[in-house]
């Protein structure tokens, strides 16, 4: 079976943790007196890098810039379906500041950037299927920028509402496998939203509160291949009987700021 699921290769966007610090709690993973190990954290990152080569995606890297601890979640920065990039306005004053750089790097990349009106986080919270952008709200994002988000891109947009304070993002509740097929922590949304994927998909692998709060479902999948945090073995060993190859990378460093593989992986469509 596990040779039926096809990957394609991927662009991706990222930036090193060089400056890398938990200065400010603006999520409930975040403590402003833990100490980071950003040798490590660049460690772990170099070790994420390497394995999309190794599986022969390419990576761009925006330079990080020093007082923004925050800027190796690129996956917050933009969101790209066909060329279009959808920029961020960030939610905490802190990051706001991030956009200026990822903006600039998209410029110089030949991309026009359209800069939101309200509150948007990028693919932290607008997630591309393949068909239309699932999109979180509850936390940062807001649905003002849903509505911005379906204009520019032309795409349906489904708006998805979040409840649990620990996965703030979108992108910490559900990932997309493939075409056809997503993973999502169902109690992460309110009970509307979960009808919504219900029916959308029928068949979505389904995770525990154990597997999200051990960053399972911040995972990048090719359609083969899905990057996730070993911490998150049951969800691994549930994907692997669905014909998926796990592809075991540890950011725990990157954990202590509320963040994981793919808020590290900007995918550039
Ligand atoms: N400290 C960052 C924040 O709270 C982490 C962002 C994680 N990114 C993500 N795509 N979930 O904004």
């Amino acid at each position: 079976m596990s040779d039926s699921r096809v990957p394609r290769s991927r662009r991706f966007l990222v930036c090193e943790p060089r400056h890398f610090a938990v200065q400010y709690a603006i999520n409930p993973w975040m403590h402003p007196d833990t100490h980071v190990h950003v040798d490590l954290a660049q460690e772990q990152w170099r070790a994420l890098i390497d394995a999309y080569r190794a599986h022969s995606h390419t990576v761009e890297a925006v330079e990080p810039v020093p007082g923004l601890p925050d800027m190796v979640f690129a996956a917050n920065s933009a969101v790209v379906v066909g060329g279009r990039v959808f920029g961020s306005l960030f939610h905490a004053p802190e990051r706001r500041p991030e956009s200026t750089h990822y903006d600039l790097w998209f410029k110089a990349a030949g991309f026009d950037v359209h800069r939101p009106e309200s509150v948007s986080e990028g693919e932290g919270d607008l997630v591309w299927t393949g068909r239309y952008v699932l999109a979180g709200t509850g936390f940062r994002t807001t649905r003002e920028a849903h509505r911005e988000a379906q204009e520019f891109f032309g795409h349906p947009v489904i708006s998805l509402t979040l409840v649990d304070p620990y996965f703030y993002h979108l992108d910490t509740a559900l990932f997309v496998l493939d075409d056809t097929n997503i993973v999502y922590y169902p109690e992460a949304f309110s009970p509307g939203s979960r009808e919504v994927l219900a029916r959308l998909y029928p068949d979505a692998v389904l995770a525990t509160r154990d597997d999200a709060m051990a960053w399972g479902l911040n995972s990048v999948s090719d359609g083969r291949h899905v990057f996730i945090a070993p911490q998150a073995e049951a969800l691994a060993a549930r994907l692997s009987d669905h014909g998926y190859v796990p592809v075991p990378v540890d950011l725990s460093e990157l954990h202590k700021a509320g963040g994981g593989i793919k808020c590290c992986t900007q995918e550039i469509r």
